[in-house]
């Protein structure tokens, strides 16, 4: 959940650690710190509540000198977000100094052992109990950093990504992985530590993606040395990162959010780029390709994925089911891996995830393969844990979302999985000529009508000042668009408070109807397909009591304009391809009503970009 930033070589540490969590913030931003080796040798902790800014504004008088450290922007898990528990937390004696991202689930046990050798504890995190321990380890057994970490890591239980600094060997970082990402990379003498690339690549792009269990030992002048838990050395590829500084910055825009929902129509033509052929004839998958006879083998897939890419599921479901004829399961990562479920080697398992870091997702994963299910991965973050966990897989290739309310990513994974259904059922011979090139055609020329409904960005900024005062939203949809209706209600819990509930349009009789009043705002995706009549019947019965109704219409329209408050025009496409159109303005409408009230849209209360604890 948090960003980890360290760094060893020639330069100043200190801004090139407080420019790397500033990249990293986006995973979690409750307080922040630094630990650094000063000029003068000392080992300095530095770390606040709050934001990276004000852990610059708490350094400005310190001593920030020094060429190597670590820093943290923390999502607490354990003991409230305050400076005590920030990180890096010192040993007892100050001369060990680490950050940690992740959970100690036994850190109950660790903490009351290490109290009772009579350590001293500061902080109600589960991580102190790691700096301790090490400590402890170094001391009674009389041994150095790298053998105390070794010997501590194998009587942890949890998910961790560490780094650890020591006063008294300060030419070193040794760091760890388990369940959480940690990047190192490697510049000319000098290194680097991230959760992800971002704070690195304007340094260098050779990286090194550490596998769980390794400990990575980081020393001036040395060649990097990876090893095990029993100090076994292990072979290390070192990856040419493919990512743009531009990537993972504003480009001009007030926001990561907004800048990303403009960015879709570019992001859904890499998407597509080198997959649909130029003449837009064929669908290719590379991973279709390599394991055609075990996906055509499938008896069914299960989707498994946590929030907005279950959303995404939730559709694809409903595009492979239709297209393909293959039974599709969706199931929340996060509820498959505890319910036993009853997975066969015929299954296959598509995960879908953004981050490609979700600790529900990997879990789920894990289990289906341990149950014999062959493993489609589909995933954003390249090289992330999830992408390779998986047998096989295609990327959605949007480039890095940093705004916490995921947005291209939902509709790159809903790319991917069109595409997918597409090829699929190509190969399963189940879809006629015309209705194949029909629906490469319609994708192909999503790009440009999503170019379209970003036009109505000024008109829905207009929209959301009116209902602003709303302290409860209803979002209705139907068939593909039942999804969208969950995920644009997402967006606006996330980003701007306002509780919200997204239901298949029908069910509102069954129950939410009873919270409609002339205070309730109804966004319903109202678009011209099969269901509309019946969509018309659900806005009549809203309007007769009185509710406030927001309609996302096919242009052209003017039925369900005239009973509407307000209305946002799409082109006309496909019925399946709708949910690519109709999350545009929920996006945009969840965005303008949270900057109406004022609140951090790309950092949003409470969240973190990359959820790596259960
Ligand atoms: C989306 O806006 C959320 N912040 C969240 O629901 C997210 O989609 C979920 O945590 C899954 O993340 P992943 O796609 O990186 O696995
Ligand atoms: N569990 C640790 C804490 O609460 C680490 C949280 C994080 O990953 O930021 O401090």
């Amino acid at each position: 959940m948090c960003g980890i930033v360290g760094y060893l070589g020639t330069r100043r540490a200190y801004p090139v650690l407080i420019k790397g969590l500033k990249r990293l913030e986006y995973r979690g931003y409750d307080s922040a710190g630094v630990a650094l080796i000063t000029d003068r040798g000392d080992l300095q902790v530095y770390k606040t509540k709050g934001k990276v800014a004000d852990l610059e504004a708490y350094a400005s008088d310190k001593d920030v000198t020094g060429c190597v450290g670590i820093a943290h922007t923390r999502w607490a898990t354990h003991g409230e977000p305050n400076s005590t528990n920030a990180h890096p937390h010192y040993s007892e004696s100050n001369n060990l100094a680490l950050i940690h991202n992740g959970i100690i689930e036994n850190y109950i046990t660790l903490k009351k052992q290490l109290e009772e050798h009579g350590v001293k504890f500061r902080s109600t995190t589960d991580t102190e109990v790691l700096v301790q321990l090490i400590e402890y380890m170094q001391k009674s057994q009389n041994v150095d950093l790298l053998t105390a970490v070794r010997l501590s890591l194998q009587r942890v239980i949890g998910a961790y990504a560490i780094a650890i600094l020591d006063k008294s060997n300060p030419g070193q970082i040794i760091a760890a992985r388990k369940s959480s990402p940690l990047v190192v990379g490697i510049g000319e003498d000098e290194f680097f530590l991230g959760s992800d690339a971002s704070p690195i690549i304007e340094y260098t792009d050779k990286v090194i993606y550490l596998n769980d269990g390794d400990i990575a030992v980081i020393r001036r002048n040395e060649e990097l040395e990876i090893v095990d838990f029993n100090n076994i050395p292990l072979e290390h590829e070192i990856k040419t990162v493919d990512l743009k500084l531009g990537q993972i910055e504003k480009g001009g825009f007030p926001h990561f959010m907004l800048k990303e929902i403009f960015e879709q129509p570019e992001c859904l033509k890499d998407c597509m780029r080198g997959r649909i052929n130029v003449d837009q004839t064929h669908v290719k998958l590379s991973a279709i390709i390599d394991y055609k006879d075990r996906l055509l083998a499938a008896r069914r897939f299960i989707i498994v994925a946590c929030g907005t890419s279950w959303h995404a599921g939730l559709i694809g479901k409903q595009l492979i089911e239709s297209i393909c004829g293959i039974p599709v399961e969706v199931e929340y990562a996060s509820e498959f891996r505890y319910s036993n479920p009853v997975i066969t080697n015929e299954d296959v398992v598509i995960a879908i995830s953004q981050s490609g870091e979700t600790a529900d997702t990997l879990a789920a994963i894990q289990l289906a393969k341990q149950k014999g299910a062959f493993i489609y991965g589909i995933c954003n973050a390249v090289g992330s844990s999830i992408a390779r966990a998986t047998d096989t897989g295609s990327y959605i290739h949007v480039g890095p979302e940093i705004g916490v309310a995921s947005t291209k990513a939902f509709t790159g994974q809903v790319t991917v999985l069109t595409m997918l259904a597409l090829a699929l059922a190509k190969e399963k011979k189940v879809i006629s000529s015309n209705q194949y090139s029909m629906m490469v055609n319609e994708l192909n020329a999503i790009p440009d009508k999503m170019e379209e409904v970003l036009k109505a960005n000024d008109h829905i900024r207009d929209i959301s000042r009116i209902f602003t005062y709303a302290h409860n939203f209803l979002y209705l949809g139907r068939g593909f668009n039942y999804p969208v209706a969950l995920e644009g209600a997402l967006k606006l819990k996330e980003i701007s408070y306002i509780h919200a509930e997204g239901y298949p349009a029908a069910e509102m009789k069954h129950g939410p109807i009873a919270l409609i009043d002339d205070e309730m705002p109804v966004v319903v995706i109202a678009t011209q397909n099969v269901l509309y009549d019946k969509l018309m019947s659900n806005i009549q019965e809203i309007k007769a009591r009185r509710g406030r109704v927001i309609a996302i219409v096919t242009e052209g329209d003017t039925s369900v304009k005239a009973l509407a408050d307000e209305y946002i025009e799409l082109p006309r496409t496909l019925e399946c391809l709708e949910p690519l159109l109709a999350t545009i303005p929920l996006q945009m409408l969840a965005y303008h009503i949270a900057i109406c009230k004022g609140k951090d849209v790309d950092q949003p209360r409470n969240l973190a970009k990359s959820v790596t604890v259960e």
